[in-house]
């Protein structure tokens, strides 16, 4: 069907987020009220917002444009809320003013089914045009909206970075700028899931300032294999919780024991399908699809990548995932190995990083060197660290930590320290007792752990 249709009023609807820090505000623009060209205004799906939605015609070219009238020159979240009942990919060019950018629209699974897809941006002060191009036969698929986010100066770190993509060795944010995430780690969510709670998190984001929150969930040891749903849905909740606050989540299938992934393929199928579904149009995830291989070579290790990657790209193509090596994630130090090893048999797969976990008081030079001279040759990414020895316990060695943190920083490698809780052990950054009540802002609950690692999370982003 070609038919085209101007609509001259344009519903903006200001409202004030959620987001505790920084101040943001949200205007949104329903996708009926605006200018079509090549579509239909309907009504016939439920769960739109405003009096409908926009059926695209089946044809490159079909297209619906916005005009946005924004307060203040700067950063913006365009955030795309679309239905796709089919299985196919419907992309779109987004242009913004004059700069063209291709996103992708995958299948929702239903026509009732709404999701979200977002895209960082730069806005003028005053008008300023988005049009959302259909380029494939299939048309675009059914939009119900457009969401204009614009924050205060600095934003969040997903408002500055939006999709991250990995380019070359290193990580990039959606400007193509090489950037470097810190943050922390949760504790296992079957026992310290108390300590995430909306205080802990306003926290985190807000006096912590951190980039990034792993959500680590075990799959053995009273974790996700004893149930499932409500393991699942406390990551799906917790996903929510990141992106509210404006930080990154990496998804953690924190798989220890046994040290073979492949004995939880079949899980981590069932688990991550679902969590790209739900999640594909975000902009802020990472997917840790095994947190410490053990026990097993790297070829068995790549082995499961290779099997378990193409599952999930298959409903989210964009999300960065993030893989184990040999030996606790070691990067084979531990077993008598190298990088080598991974350097010669890289997993099959593309926008990809490769995993290092270290503890200062146990791992010194060999492993420092280690992680140095492999971020010179594949992406790396150190999803867990602890000042303390392997066990996460025992004294703190600050000085090496310290070098490891320099390293990082030069080379521009992302970090996550282990743990965000109040279990007794050193690396838990809250003395027991502290969740769920803390107070989790200030250092007056913290252990000198946290206070070290607190530090180093708020000196100012390079981004
Ligand atoms: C179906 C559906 C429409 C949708 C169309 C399409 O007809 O009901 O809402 O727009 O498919 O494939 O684009």
């Amino acid at each position: 069907m070609h038919r085209s249709m101007r609509l001259a009023a344009l519903a903006a609807i200001v409202i004030a987020s959620l987001h505790a820090a920084p101040a943001q505000a949200a205007t949104t623009y329903e996708a009926e009220s605006a200018t079509i060209s090549q579509g239909v205004a309907e009504s016939n799906h439920a769960g739109y917002s405003g009096t409908g939605f926009v059926n695209y015609a089946n044809v490159t070219g079909s297209y619906v444009e916005f005009t946005l009238d924004n307060a203040t020159a700067g950063p913006a979240t365009l955030t795309f809320r679309y239905a796709n009942g089919t299985t196919a990919n419907r992309p779109m060019a987004i242009a913004v003013n004059d700069t063209t950018t291709t996103k992708d629209f995958p299948g929702t699974g239903a026509w009732a089914t709404w999701q979200e897809t977002s895209l960082t941006t730069t806005l003028n002060a005053g008008a300023n045009t988005v049009r959302a191009t259909a380029t494939t036969s299939g048309g675009g698929p059914n939009l119900d909206r457009l969401t204009v986010s614009t924050g205060s100066a600095g934003g969040t770190p997903v408002q500055a970075n939006g999709q991250l993509r990995v380019c070359g060795v290193k990580l990039c944010n959606e400007q193509g700028k090489q950037i470097q995430l810190r943050g922390m780690s949760s504790h296992g969510l079957q026992w310290y899931y108390q300590c995430l709670n909306t205080a802990s998190l306003d926290a985190l984001a807000g006096d912590w300032k951190a980039d990034v929150l792993r959500i680590s969930m075990y799959i053995q040891e009273d974790g996700y294999e004893t149930n499932p749903r409500l393991f699942t849905d406390r990551v799906h909740n917790l996903i929510e919780q990141a992106t509210a606050r404006g930080m990154y989540a990496i998804v953690d299938w924190h798989m220890l024991t046994p040290g073979d992934p492949n004995y939880n393929l079949s899980r981590a199928r069932t688990f991550f399908t679902e969590i790209a579904q739900r999640h594909n149009g975000k902009n802020n995830l990472l997917y840790e699809i095994a947190n410490e291989p053990n026990g097993v070579s790297w070829s068995t290790i790549r082995n499961y990548a290779n099997q378990l990657i193409p599952v999930i790209r298959q409903y989210d193509p964009e999300t960065p995932i993030l893989v184990g090596t040999r030996a606790w994630s070691s990067l084979g130090v531990s077993d008598g190995a190298s990088e080598t090893e991974i350097i010669n048999n890289p997993v099959s797969a593309t926008n990809i990083m490769y995993t290092f976990h270290f503890y200062a008081a146990s791992h010194g030079t060999e492993y420092l060197n280690t992680l140095s001279r492999a971020a010179d040759r594949i992406p790396m990414f150190v999803t867990e660290f602890g000042t303390q020895t392997a066990s996460g316990d025992g004294g703190n060695n600050f000085t090496r930590s310290q070098q490891y943190v320099d390293l990082m920083a030069q080379k521009k490698i992302s970090w996550v320290n282990w743990n965000y809780s109040d279990d007794m052990r050193s690396g838990a950054v809250f003395t027991q007792g502290t969740c769920p009540n803390g107070p989790f802002a200030g250092t007056s609950r913290l252990k000198p752990a946290g206070v070290w690692v607190r530090d180093r999370i708020r000196t100012a982003d390079d981004f």
